[in-house]
């Protein structure tokens, strides 16, 4: 079943974890990817092993705190693939643990660049090639349960996971009569490498977070990306969605 057949997509952060996942899950279903990060290495392997299952892919490294580089980005999807119909800006980090009081300036900064700035100067660029194709569009933007509750000492990131979910929704009103669906997905805690920091003690009182007692995987997060991507999604825009293990029922 090759739901994405002729479509051409953009995973930021692409290199591990969830984005891996999606990008792999896209390409699985037909899409020709574009995998982007900063790591060229874990790149370039993600795209080897789409290219051994039979599927279609290039990597372009970008760091997407920086506007210029994700105009670039963009731009290399369009000039490789011929059009961007979907968009999934998933890049982001955790930022350190600290309280509101001691928050570094310079931390908040980067954190806010990378998390929420990247999603406003890739879907500005995004739109711009979509809006020129005259055809469907749609982009998923990666926020977190942490963008509908707060968190003790991730300030930082609640607040650029919170921005994403608002930006999005005026992204999908701008471009609802245009084809252009645009919806935000949240996950809970995923084993991915952003929870290496953990301690095993913290790992189980995370786990204890989730109704299901688990931390979830990446591929059940790239499920849910896939069916909001497809055009089985053709009436969901401007809307958030948790894939969290009960977190947010409790
Ligand atoms: N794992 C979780 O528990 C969890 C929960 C909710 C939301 N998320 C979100 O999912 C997304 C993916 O995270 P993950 O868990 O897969 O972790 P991860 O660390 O495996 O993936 C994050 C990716 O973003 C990339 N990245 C970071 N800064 C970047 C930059 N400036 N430019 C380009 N790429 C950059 C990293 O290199 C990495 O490939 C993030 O937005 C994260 O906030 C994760």
């Amino acid at each position: 079943m090759n739901i994405l057949n002729g479509k051409v997509a953009l995973v930021t952060g692409a290199t591990s974890g969830i984005g891996k996942s999606i990008a792999l899950l896209y390409a699985a279903n037909g899409a020709k990817v574009m995998v982007s990060g900063r790591n060229e290495k874990s790149g370039q392997e993600v795209v080897r092993e789409i290219q051994s299952k039979g599927g279609d892919a290039a990597f372009f490294k970008a760091d997407v705190s920086d506007p210029e580089q994700c105009r670039a980005l963009i731009q290399s999807v369009v000039s490789t693939f011929g059009r961007i119909d979907i968009a999934c800006n998933n890049a982001g980090v955790s930022g350190g643990l600290s309280l509101v009081v001691d928050y570094e300036v310079a931390s908040w900064k980067d954190v806010l660049d990378t998390n929420l700035n990247s999603v406003f100067y890739c879907m500005k660029y995004e739109l711009d090639a979509m809006g020129k194709q005259n055809a469907p569009g749609v982009i998923i933007n990666m926020s977190s349960v942490l963008g509908l509750t707060g968190e003790m000492g991730l300030s930082a990131y609640v607040a650029s996971k919170h921005a994403i979910i608002g930006l999005t929704k005026s992204a999908a009103l701008e471009n609802a009569t245009k084809g252009i669906r645009i919806n935000t997905v949240c996950p809970a805690y995923i084993e991915t490498p952003i929870l290496d920091v953990l301690s095993s003690e913290q790992r189980k009182a995370i786990e204890s977070l989730q109704p299901v007692m688990r931390i979830g995987k990446p591929e059940e997060v790239a499920e849910l990306v896939l069916w909001l991507s497809s055009d089985k999604a053709s009436f969901v825009t401007g809307s958030h969605y948790s894939v969290d293990g009960g977190y947010l029922a409790r």
